[in-house]
């Protein structure tokens, strides 16, 4: 299978350590599909994006003209890394949520100089293969892949407190990494939610702890809506992608050619939402369900809400943070917050 270079042996190479929480149960996943599809208005969960297609229309929405928040996090990580490096302790464990391919943090590592390094995502497999890879170029650096769904607890397993202790870091302090601007797809209530569990995750490490976090900003429309309806029409592919992979799970019949694309940012929400408005009349069925659309009705797909400043400072205030600084871009289209715990 895998031709592989020579190693040393084993006892000397760093390895990394993997351990999987989460569990995908089918049976859960069709129920929670079923009962978004029976909802009025119909709606799906932007995390059913992301199956291997998904995935690559995502990276290729980063590199659209239209696309401003992933080149315009990374300009000001790129720009004010040293400055971010005087507020973020060096010798830190470092908890990515998300991480995927850990490039962003892995990034970082030069400047910030962690201690130990965990990358979280829903599935363990998703990192795999880059923990390894980072793991050649950083060998003394300890790595802990975790696979758990943090959008539904964070707490950390004891046998991740066991390794953290293993290698004399129980005391150490914490970052926790959640770059992107991925906060946007929770409301505020939900976003609210989850930064106090990352409150409570940081203020389990020493003092200096914080969180690390980008956020999209609140912007004009005539920049907000063409990131989220792009000219080549690839977030248009990414948006119907998700019935693909709806199909595959729940064993459904979406044509995704009966679909159309719908984005735009509700001022009052302060959101992008994205849908999908079925053209013509048409039922879609799956095992045990079936569900009539109308011609132009909608099923809801994503949320991103954009944030002012004041509003995500107050928000990390509430979650319990107790100072918080940000660094944005030139335009102020984007932020980055270190909020320490
Ligand atoms: C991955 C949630 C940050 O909201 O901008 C991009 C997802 N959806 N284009 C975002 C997305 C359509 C993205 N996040």
């Amino acid at each position: 299978m895998h031709q592989r270079r020579p190693r040393p042996a084993p006892a000397e190479w760093p390895r990394p350590h993997f351990i999987q929480l989460h569990r995908q149960d089918m049976a859960a996943v069709r129920a929670e599909l079923a009962a978004g599809l029976g909802a009025s208005p119909a709606r799906l969960a932007p995390k059913y994006f992301y199956d291997a297609l998904g995935s690559r229309l995502f990276d290729a929405i980063t590199e659209l003209d239209e696309y401003y928040p992933t080149r315009t996090e990374a300009a000001i990580f790129r720009g004010d890394a040293q400055a971010m490096a005087r507020q973020v302790p060096a010798g830190a464990v470092w908890f990515d949520l998300g991480a995927g391919s850990c490039a962003k943090a892995a990034s970082l590592f030069e400047v910030m100089r962690p201690g130990a390094y965990v990358p979280i995502d829903i599935s363990v497999d998703y990192l795999r293969e880059a923990v390894a890879a980072l793991q050649e170029r950083h060998p003394a650096l300890p790595m802990l892949g975790l696979g758990l769904d943090f959008s539904s607890a964070l707490d950390l397993p004891g046998q991740a407190l066991d390794w953290l202790a293993g290698h004399g870091l129980q005391g150490a302090p914490r970052c926790v990494f959640y770059p992107g601007s991925s906060i946007g797809n929770f409301t505020p209530a939900e976003a609210a939610r989850l930064l106090g569990q990352v409150h409570a995750l940081c203020a389990g490490g020493a003092p200096g702890s914080g969180l690390l976090i980008g956020v999209d900003r609140v912007k004009s429309l005539a920049v907000l809506e063409p990131a989220y309806d792009d000219t080549l029409g690839v977030t248009a592919a990414f948006n119907r992608n998700l019935l693909r992979h709806v199909n595959r799970l729940l064993c459904s019949d979406f044509e995704p050619a009966r679909w159309r694309h719908v984005a735009f940012f509700d001022e009052g929400l302060s959101r992008i939402e994205m849908h999908l408005a079925s053209q013509g009349e048409q039922t879609v069925r799956w095992p045990g369900g079936q569900r009539q659309f109308a011609d132009g009705e909608r099923l809801h797909t994503e949320n991103s809400y954009k944030w002012t400043p004041d509003g995500f400072e107050a928000l990390l205030r509430g979650a319990g943070f107790a100072e918080v600084t940000h660094w944005t871009d030139a335009r102020g289209w984007f932020s980055v917050f270190w909020a320490r715990a």
